[in-house]
């Protein structure tokens, strides 16, 4: 719980989706974007750019190591870059928050500089698993040590020159993936990294966009130490992640009728789309174009009657952070959705299966957890008092439920909305979600 107190959101039952809107910019862009950018030569303006706590974090990160960065102001950020080997010594531990992204990205980005750093979060970023970066950038050797649970805070210390490896990633993630190719960018010789399945690939694109050869063959992704990037201008797209929140809610919402601009829809991140589809969505896809490297659109959805569906594997990692979202339409589609081969889901901001779990039956919905997955029975949901847990996104998901419920859902902790969505409950209840927000002071 935050030291500002209980935000509560309460929404009333009810109501639809109407209209046009573009939800803030991509997190894992906005991130990848500050990184490369400063360690760019030259000047890269970055538009788009999500004013969220987790992006945010980064930006000041990279400000406290020396790096001139202006903004954001209204999506536009612009940094000078100081070349691959001129980030500053911080005088600070570097804050990350909430961001798992920026912890996972940074020690990779870090280890090779000659710098002494360490990276700290919040309680939840804390107890998530370090080890499954800490372990191969060990191997190319960097000096990381951490807590006894291999958790945060990570202290990094100068390692000399690093050498490349060759990892067979145990679990399929983007954040280790990205981790080791940017410890890469430092290493001696190859770096490569073998993906158990695809997941999002915006660190290959957007070191592409800097001028950076990476090299794909299959499910292998290699990069050479030693290159430089230059600098270059990134339009960043609408998040399909908050875009999700919005796509589930016109589907369960009867008479809704909502486009959503400009939305990223890069095929390791369509998973949303696929599935929800399976469930009898009525979502289309307009206006694919292509922006700075990632395919873009805008995303129509109308309102239809949908049905549980046991969801396929291969669409697991390419919705990871929609899960929250996908709950709340199979709770309010016929019949039973199941959901397995998404253990990761556990250890998230919150471990995300117990919780939308436990949240579920708060409303009234038929939820069991399984070690991996969720298996859930569509049908009433009744409303009542949800806990997030400090998770945006289970905050974000419950807020949709209320347009299917009978009575009021009060959801608490939703404070961190904020590190990915600053601006949702203006931008939802513009759109028809009958949704308002108070404080409950200290807990
Ligand atoms: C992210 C990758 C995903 C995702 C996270 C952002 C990224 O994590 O859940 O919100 O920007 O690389 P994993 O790659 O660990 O699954």
């Amino acid at each position: 719980m935050s030291s500002v107190g209980n935000l509560v959101f309460h929404l009333r039952p009810g109501g639809r989706l109407i209209g046009k809107l573009r939800v803030p910019g991509d997190k894992s862009i906005s991130h990848r974007s500050i990184m490369l950018g400063s360690l760019a030569e030259g000047t890269t303006r970055i538009s788009g750019f999500l004013e969220g706590d987790d992006s945010l974090a980064t930006l000041k990160a990279f400000q406290q190591m020396g790096v001139e960065i202006e903004g954001p102001d209204q999506g536009e950020v612009v940094i000078q870059g100081v070349g691959m080997s001129g980030l500053k010594q911080p005088e600070a531990v570097l804050d990350l928050g909430n961001s798992g992204t920026s912890m996972r990205l940074l020690s990779g980005l870090l280890a090779g500089q000659g710098l002494n750093i360490t990276l700290a979060g919040d309680v939840s970023l804390s107890s998530r698993p370090m080890s499954r970066v800490t372990d191969p950038l060990s191997k190319m050797g960097a000096e990381i040590t951490m807590g006894e649970n291999g958790t945060a805070p990570l202290a990094i210390s100068d390692a000399g020159s690093l050498k490349g490896i060759d990892y067979q990633m145990p679990i399929a993630s983007a954040q280790v993936k990205s981790c080791l190719l940017l410890a890469g960018l430092y290493a001696d010789g190859e770096t490569c990294v073998v993906e158990p399945a695809p997941t999002r690939d915006h660190t290959e694109r957007i070191l592409a966009g800097f001028g950076y050869p990476v090299r794909r063959t299959g499910s292998k992704i290699c990069i050479t130490g030693g290159g430089r990037l230059t600098a270059c201008d990134i339009d960043v797209p609408a998040d399909i992640s908050s875009s999700a929140f919005f796509l589930v809610g016109a589907a369960v919402a009867d008479g809704s009728d909502l486009t959503l601009e400009h939305v990223g829809i890069n095929s390791t991140r369509d998973g949303v789309i696929n599935i929800l589809r399976l469930m009898g969505a009525n979502i289309e896809v307009m206006n694919r174009r292509d922006v700075g490297g990632e395919p873009v659109a805008d995303l129509q959805v109308r309102s239809a009657t949908l049905k549980g569906i046991r969801i396929p594997e291969d669409q697991v990692h390419l919705a990871i952070d929609e899960f929250p979202a996908i709950f709340i339409a199979a709770a309010c589609a016929e019949g039973e959705t199941v959901l397995t081969g998404a253990e990761e889901l556990r250890v998230k901001e919150s471990d995300r299966i117990q919780v939308m779990a436990d949240g579920l039956s708060a409303i009234g919905v038929d939820a069991t957890a399984t070690q991996d997955g969720i298996i859930i029975q569509g049908g009433i949901i009744k409303g009542g008092r949800v806990d997030s847990h400090g998770d945006h996104r289970i905050a974000m998901a419950f807020s949709m439920a209320a347009l299917k419920s009978e009575n009021e859902i009060v959801i608490d902790d939703c404070a961190n909305v904020n590190t990915s969505f600053p601006g949702f409950v203006a931008l939802a209840a513009g759109a028809g979600l009958m949704i308002n927000e108070n404080r409950e002071g200290e807990r």
